[in-house]
C-alpha cells in the first residue's frame, strides 16, 4: 500500500515514543526507519500534528481525538484530565487538585492555573495532633479530615473556559462514555487496584466501586463500569462547576463529611476558586525555564538548583559521573533545606521567592559546595536568603498543531488518596491535608521537613512539590515535562531538564537515564539502578550516604518540540504509560 509523505511524517513523529507496553506509543510508527534520516527531507511538509503523553492509554487517546476533532491543547488537556478520573483512579481524579501550566502560542505567553486543594474553614493548626501532642498519622493520611477542598473540577473548567475552544459537553463526553459503558481492565489498572486492595476494602464505598460484588478484584480483560462516576461527570457537563460544588454532588460530599467526622462544608465547596498565577522564570544557559510558583515549591527549587549548577561545566564532568552527581546532590541539599524553612502558600505566608531564585543567591550558595566532599546535612542550615507509603500523583503533557502546550500535574496525594469514596458519586477524596506541616519543623509523609509557612490554616493551600515545567529556546517551547513522586518530583524534573539541556539527550534517553535524589533530610542519597558501582564507590568515599534500595524515582511524561517536530516519551519506570499522537 502506498504511504503518502505526510502520513509517513506523522508516523515518524512518534518514533521516539517509548512505553513499557510493547509497541506502546509508537504503534503507528513501528518498524519505520529512524527519524533523523527523514527529518530534514520532510520538514517543509510537516503540516499539523498533536500529541498527548500520559500515564494511561485510553485517556491519552481521548486527548488526541479531541485535537483531531478541532480542539486545542487545552481542550485536550481538560478531556484527558476528566478521562483519567475514570481510567486511572489512583491519581486521576475529581476529588483532588493540581497545577496546569499552559503555553499560549498566539499570545507568546505562559500562564499557570493553580487548582490546589484548600484547607476547609474548620481546619486548625493542631488538627492532626493526639491528646499527647503527637502527630496522629492515621488521621492525617486516611481519615475524612485528610481531605482538602477539591480543586480539580473548578481548575479544569476554568482552563476550558479561559483557554479552550470546545464546550463542556464535548470535552466531558468521552469520559462519561467510558464510565458508563465501561472500560477493559488493563494489566496496569489491575495491578494498581490490587496493590491497594487491602486499604480500599476498608471503606465500604471504595470496596463497592473498585471490586466485584463478592469483593474480588476485576481481572485483566474484565469490563469495569462506573455508573455513579458517569452521573457525576454528567452533572458537571450540564451544570459546570455548580454540578460538583453545588447540587446533589456537594450534598453527598457534605453528608459523607458529617458521617465521617470530616471538615468540608457546603460553604467550603461553594467558595472554592482556582487561581491564575504568573509562572516563575529562570535561565539556564540559552534556555528559559517556565515553572510552577507557590503554593508549589517545585518551580522555586528547580530554578534555584539550575542557578547553582550553571556555575559548573557539568557536561565536562560527564553525565552521571561521580563529580556530576556530587554537585547535583549538594545543590539538592541546599535547595531542600531552604524549602524546609521558607516555603508555603504565598497567599498566607511571606515567601522570599525572588530572593531564592536570584542568581546572586545561587552564587553565594555555590561557595558552600566543596568540590569533592559531601557536606553532612546536619551542617547545612536553610540559607539566609535575605541577607514509606508508596504514593501517587500524575502528570501528562499535551502539544497541539498550533504550538500550544499544556503541562499538567494533578493528584489525590497518595495513590487513591484517603481511600475514602463519597457514596453515590464514584470518586475518592484526597488526603492533601497531609502536605501541611502537622507540626512545623517535623517531617511529613515524604520525609520532608516543613516550616511554619506551611502550618495548617483555614483556606490555605498545602505546600506542594508538583512541578509542571516548560522550557523555551529562542522564545519557543522546546521541552515540557512533569512527574509524580512527592518530594522526588523536584529532583526528577531537574534531572530530566539537565539531561536534555546540558547533556543534549533526546527526550527518551533523558527520561530513561538513572536518577538520584537527596532532600537534605534525611541525609541519604537515593540512587536508582544503572549508576555504576565505581561511581557509587567514589560518591561514598566523598562522604555521601548512598542508598541503592532498589526503588525507582519519579515517572516523567514529556514532549520535546524541535523544528516543528514532536518527540514524546513516557517513563518506563511504571506500567501503562502512553504516547498518543497523529
Ligand atoms: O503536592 C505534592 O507535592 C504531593 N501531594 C504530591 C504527591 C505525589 O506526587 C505522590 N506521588 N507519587
Amino acid at each position: 500500500m502506498h504511504t503518502s509523505p505526510v502520513t509517513l511524517i506523522r508516523q515518524l513523529i512518534l518514533i521516539l515514543a517509548i512505553a513499557c507496553v510493547p509497541g506502546a506509543g509508537a504503534r503507528e510508527a513501528a518498524g519505520q526507519t529512524p527519524i533523523i534520516d527523514f527529518q530534514e527531507r520532510f520538514l517543509p511538509q510537516v503540516a499539523r500534528h498533536a500529541m498527548v503523553v500520559g500515564p494511561e492509554r485510553l485517556a491519552a487517546e481521548i486527548g488526541t481525538r479531541i485535537m483531531r476533532a478541532g480542539g486545542n491543547a487545552v481542550d485536550a488537556a481538560v478531556a484527558t484530565g476528566f478521562a483519567l478520573a475514570v481510567t486511572y483512579p489512583r491519581a486521576g481524579n475529581l476529588g483532588g487538585g493540581g497545577f496546569m501550566l499552559i503555553h499560549l502560542a498566539r499570545d507568546h505567553r505562559q500562564t499557570l492555573i493553580d487548582y490546589r486543594e484548600k484547607a476547609p474553614a474548620g481546619a486548625t493548626a493542631d488538627m492532626f495532633l493526639d491528646a499527647n501532642g503527637a502527630i496522629d498519622r492515621m488521621q492525617e493520611f486516611f481519615s475524612h479530615r485528610s481531605a482538602g477542598v477539591p480543586g480539580t473540577v473548578a481548575g479544569l473548567l476554568y482552563a476550558l473556559d479561559r483557554y479552550g475552544s470546545m464546550s463542556r459537553e464535548q470535552v466531558l463526553a468521552p469520559a462519561i462514555a467510558l464510565a458508563q459503558e465501561g472500560l477493559t481492565v488493563s494489566f496496569a489498572l489491575n495491578f494498581e487496584i490490587n496493590s491497594r486492595a487491602e486499604r480500599l476494602r476498608l471503606n465500604p464505598e471504595a470496596r463497592r466501586l473498585f471490586f466485584k460484588a463478592d469483593g474480588s478484584a476485576y481481572d485483566i480483560g474484565d469490563t469495569w463500569r462506573q455508573p455513579d462516576l458517569a452521573r457525576t461527570l454528567q452533572q458537571i457537563a450540564e451544570h459546570g462547576a455548580e454540578g460538583f460544588y453545588g447540587g446533589e454532588v456537594a450534598r453527598r460530599i457534605v453528608a459523607e463529611m458529617e458521617a465521617g467526622g470530616g471538615l468540608i462544608t457546603a460553604r467550603d465547596l461553594a467558595a472554592y476558586r482556582p487561581v491564575e498565577r504568573t509562572p516563575l522564570r529562570g535561565r539556564f544557559r540559552e534556555f528559559e525555564i517556565v515553572a510552577t510558583p507557590p503554593p508549589s515549591s517545585g518551580g522555586v527549587h528547580i530554578i534555584q538548583m539550575l542557578n547553582i549548577l550553571q556555575g559548573y561545566d557539568l557536561a565536562a564532568m560527564g553525565h552521571n559521573s561521580a563529580a556530576y552527581l556530587h554537585h547535583l546532590t549538594e545543590a539538592m541539599k541546599l535547595a531542600y533545606a531552604d524549602r524546609s524553612r521558607y516555603l508555603g502558600d504565598t497567599d498566607f505566608a511571606e515567601v522570599p521567592v525572588a530572593a531564592l531564585i536570584d542568581p546572586a543567591y545561587a552564587a553565594r550558595q555555590r561557595r558552600l559546595i566543596e568540590p569533592a566532599r559531601a557536606t553532612p546535612s546536619a551542617n547545612i542550615a536553610p540559607g539566609r536568603v535575605l541577607g514509606g507509603e508508596s504514593t501517587d500523583t500524575t502528570h501528562y503533557t499535551v502539544a497541539d498543531s498550533a504550538g500550544n502546550v499544556v503541562s499538567n500535574t494533578y493528584t489525590l496525594n497518595f495513590s487513591f488518596g484517603s481511600h475514602i469514596a463519597v457514596p453515590g458519586t464514584g470518586f475518592l477524596l484526597n488526603n492533601e491535608m497531609a502536605d501541611f506541616a502537622a507540626v512545623p519543623d517535623t517531617a511529613n509523609a515524604y520525609g520532608l521537613v516543613q516550616g511554619a509557612p506551611n502550618a495548617i490554616e483555614p483556606g490555605k493551600r498545602p505546600l506542594s512539590s508538583m512541578s509542571p515545567t516548560v522550557v523555551l529556546r529562542d522564545g519557543r517551547p522546546w521541552l515540557a515535562t512533569g512527574s509524580p513522586g512527592g518530594s522526588i518530583i523536584i529532583s526528577t524534573v531537574l534531572q530530566l531538564l539537565l539531561n536534555a539541556m546540558e547533556f543534549d539527550m533526546n527526550v527518551a534517553a533523558a527520561a530513561a537515564a538513572p536518577r538520584i535524589h537527596h532532600q537534605w533530610e534525611p541525609d541519604r542519597l537515593l540512587a536508582e539502578q544503572g549508576i555504576s558501582e565505581d561511581t557509587l564507590r567514589l560518591l561514598r568515599s566523598m562522604g555521601h550516604q548512598v542508598d541503592t534500595g532498589g526503588r525507582t524515582l519519579g515517572r516523567t511524561q514529556s514532549i520535546m518540540l524541535r523544528d516543528d517536530w514532536l518527540f514524546g516519551a513516557t517513563d518506563t519506570r511504571r506500567p501503562g504509560g502512553w504516547v498518543a499522537g497523529y
